[in-house]
């Protein structure tokens, strides 16, 4: 009978090795997928086999099934959605993580990962410049974030007109008014469809998508009772973030809650020369980000933050007489939405350790520049427009004479570069999400003849 330790060796031993040749060819693959999702279930085996498998021959099986359909975004020239990349610290520490095995949820119960969790969430807290008292917890990703925040909100509307939704429901409570910017993202719709908010209404915002703080005055005079304010750091295509010291004072002056969606751009505030993009983004009552986007820890990686926890754990709490809460501090299980989850902020721990305040600065601050330097290669290229003003890490480019649905296949049969097409502002544009700290020149130049190979089709 094999140890415990000799079971397990060999498999992670062969996982680390796929892992690492994964890693290493991360540069130079070409970044689409080479098989589709057929060819992939085909080489996996469709059928359950009635007899088991050795368990390294299962995990050198799987890598060789699925790696063929791999998408590489961890590529320093993958600038689709808002991917982020993975560095090393967090990405071992993922590993422990499940190692480890803890169910995360009491603090008291699990106090080694919970001790990492509470520190990498109160240093998140205060690099974003967040209040003294804020309170965070970590989720599957800023969607997940987005609802927690705004189950947090609903509650603290309702309670202030004397409506308990946790007893009560919201059937039959006071009608909430949510407003957002009319280019929020959708991760902010679906939580608001889950807490049966419905849609918000939109409020107009300027060029770059940012709320016009007159339009959301005059939305919110144009009612009354309880009211959320959904507000945005870092807009999908352009990387602008609203005015949040004009947009939080009017929402506070009508009593209303302000939330910001940050999923990637809230960042900004970690940099002392970004943070202006941000400012006053700390009078907000919550936010949402991401520690797998701008910080570049894997996946999943989500971050909710309350400045007032009461209204947040009369929305998560989940306790029962088998199942006591902390003595002291606020238990993972109500910060959250989850019950059993595994310790998912050990990673931002590792990240924010490994980095340092000056590090998460400067990987801030790359990321933006590599962006910047894109946009101006981007805009020297005949026929291309760059047509968002560059000020974080979103690059838009329209092309005259081309289809763009037609330049974004071209890049990607070409494999080098891959960016998304995309509609903003009534115009359809190639979007370059600029997320991964390996994004440097050479990926820059490698990207824009990729660019130039597409347009001479
Ligand atoms: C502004 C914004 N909010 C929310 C999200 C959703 O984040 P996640 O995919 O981590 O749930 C994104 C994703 O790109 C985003 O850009």
């Amino acid at each position: 009978m094999p140890g415990v330790a000799d079971e397990f060796h060999e498999p992670l031993e062969t996982a680390a090795r796929l892992a690492g040749r994964w890693l290493d060819g991360i540069r130079d693959r070409r970044i689409a997928p080479s098989v589709g999702i057929d060819e992939v279930k085909d080489a996996l085996g469709r059928e359950l086999a009635d007899g088991g498998m050795d368990a390294a021959l299962v995990v050198e099986e799987l890598s060789a099934a699925v790696e063929p359909g791999l998408i590489v975004m961890q590529s320093p020239r993958f600038f689709g959605w808002v991917i982020g990349g993975t560095a090393p610290a967090p990405l071992a520490a993922d590993w422990l993580v499940t190692a480890w095995d803890q169910n995360a949820a009491l603090r008291e119960v699990t106090p080694g990962v919970n001790a990492a969790e509470e520190l990498a969430a109160e240093w998140t807290c205060d690099l974003l410049g967040l209040p003294e008292g804020t309170v965070a917890g970590f989720t599957t990703g800023a969607t997940t974030a987005n609802l927690v925040a705004l189950a947090a909100a609903r509650h603290a509307v309702l309670e202030r007109v004397g409506w308990d939704d946790a007893a009560d429901g919201i059937q039959g409570a006071p009608r909430i008014r949510v407003l957002a910017g009319d280019e929020h993202h959708p991760s902010v719709d679906v939580a608001l469809r889950w807490l049966g908010l419905g849609r918000p209404i939109d409020v107009p915002t300027d060029r770059q998508g940012a709320i016009l703080p007159d339009a959301l005055a005059a939305a919110l005079a144009g009612g009354s009772g309880p009211a959320i304010v959904c507000l945005q750091a870092g807009n999908i295509h352009s990387g602008a973030s609203d005015p949040f010291e004009a947009c939080i004072g009017i929402a506070h002056a009508a009593g209303a809650w302000a939330h910001v969606d940050g999923a990637f751009g809230l960042w900004a505030a970690a940099s002392g020369r970004l943070r202006h993009l941000v400012a006053g983004v700390e009078e907000a009552d919550s936010w949402a980000t991401d520690a797998h986007k701008t910080l570049n820890v894997p996946y999943d990686a989500g971050i909710v933050a309350v400045a007032d926890p009461a209204p947040l754990v009369a929305a998560m709490t989940m306790h029962a007489a088998y199942l006591p809460a902390a003595e002291t501090g606020i238990d993972a299980a109500d910060r959250v939405l989850e019950l059993s989850r595994r310790a998912r902020g050990v990673p931002t721990y590792a990240a924010l350790r490994a980095l340092g305040r000056s590090g998460v600065a400067d990987l801030v601050d790359g990321l933006a520049d590599s962006a910047t330097a894109l946009a101006e290669g981007l805009g020297r290229i005949d026929g291309v427009e760059v047509l968002n003003e560059v000020v974080f890490t979103q690059v838009c480019v329209g092309f005259e004479g081309h289809d763009v649905a037609t330049i974004a296949r071209a890049l990607d049969v070409d494999g080098v570069a891959l960016a998304h097409p995309s509609r903003w502002r009534g115009r359809d544009i190639l979007r370059f999400s600029v997320s991964n700290r390996a994004t440097d020149a050479a990926a820059a130049d490698a990207t824009l003849d990729a660019v130039r190979r597409a347009l001479a089709g």
